[in-house]
């Protein structure tokens, strides 16, 4: 049986499908066969930062409107063969699929993968509980601001209306400098007032921006180096955190964050 993971977070725009992309691919280097659901219907980011796009023949409505099967719409990763993805429509009018829906095809796939990930629209609407729905786990992602922390903390409490088991948090976009000279949210603050585990911490890294452009995952830079971090806490609860400080430390690192504040 697949671990059904629903990567969400209440405010938009936090780094859901970053993550939710990302993991798909760490987990699949890990040697698991990973299935990505692009529940952002009408929406759909998760073929893109992939570079997917072109590959695409059926979508998730056409699953649910019995056009095709399942296996039919799956759209295999060319450089990860383990990493399949259900992209989501563009057209079709969202509330016509549901919770349920989503959950037939998340048991149809459920014995052929190791992870099934959905990504979660912005919000705690209809959206959200069709990505929530068929979820046994949950990811909130936040980042190290007030306004994002607030809304998970608002998705934390709906989340114990549903059958999550488990729940991990997130932290996206941290940037080391602004960590070391207290500009920034602590991350013991943030693990505090979410009151969720931590399983990972991603740094400000201009290569993601980079990969949302090309659609392609880079894997050799920093946020690469903490997905895998992510990927591994995810699987075998180690509880290894990336540190976004460590090129801001000693002198070398002293006189970076003082040139980035300059420039
Ligand atoms: N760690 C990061 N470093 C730099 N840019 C990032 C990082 N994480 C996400 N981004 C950028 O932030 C933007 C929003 O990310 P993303 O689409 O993953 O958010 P989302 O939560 O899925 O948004 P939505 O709520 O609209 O679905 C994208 O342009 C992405 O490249
Ligand atoms: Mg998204």
């Amino acid at each position: 049986m697949a671990r059904k993971i629903v990567i969400t977070s209440g405010k938009g725009g936090v780094g859901k499908t970053t993550v939710c992309a990302n993991l798909g691919v760490y987990l699949s280097r890990l040697g698991f066969r990973v299935a990505m659901l692009d529940v952002d219907i009408g929406l759909n980011n998760l073929d893109v930062i992939l570079g997917m796009e072109r590959q695409i023949v059926f979508d998730i409505t056409d699953v649910v409107m019995g056009k095709c099967r399942v296996r039919q719409a799956l759209v295999q990763d060319v450089n990860y063969p383990s990493l399949y993805l259900l992209p989501s429509s563009h057209t079709y009018s969202s509330s016509k699929i549901t919770g349920e829906h989503i959950k037939n095809i998340t048991d149809i796939i459920d014995h052929s993968f190791d992870y099934i990930l959905l990504d979660c629209p912005a919000g705690v609407e209809a959206g959200f509980h069709r990505a929530v729905f068929p979820a046994n786990e949950a990811l909130i992602v936040v980042t190290p601001h007030l306004s994002s922390i607030r809304d998970a903390d608002k998705v934390v409490g709906l989340l114990n209306e549903y059958k999550i088991e488990s729940k991990g948090l997130v932290i996206n976009r941290m940037r080391g400098d602004l960590l070391l000279s207290g500009e920034m949210m602590n991350i013991e603050s943030i693990v505090k007032s979410m009151g969720i585990p931590l399983l990972g911490v991603v740094p400000e890294d201009d290569s993601v921006g980079k990969m949302s452009c090309d659609g392609r995952i880079m894997t050799d830079c920093e946020s690469a180096r903490a997905f895998t971090l992510l990927a591994e806490n995810i699987h075998n609860g180690s509880k290894k955190i990336f540190d976004c400080t460590y090129k801001y430390r000693g002198l070398m690192g002293y006189l970076k964050r003082n040139i980035k504040k300059l420039v």
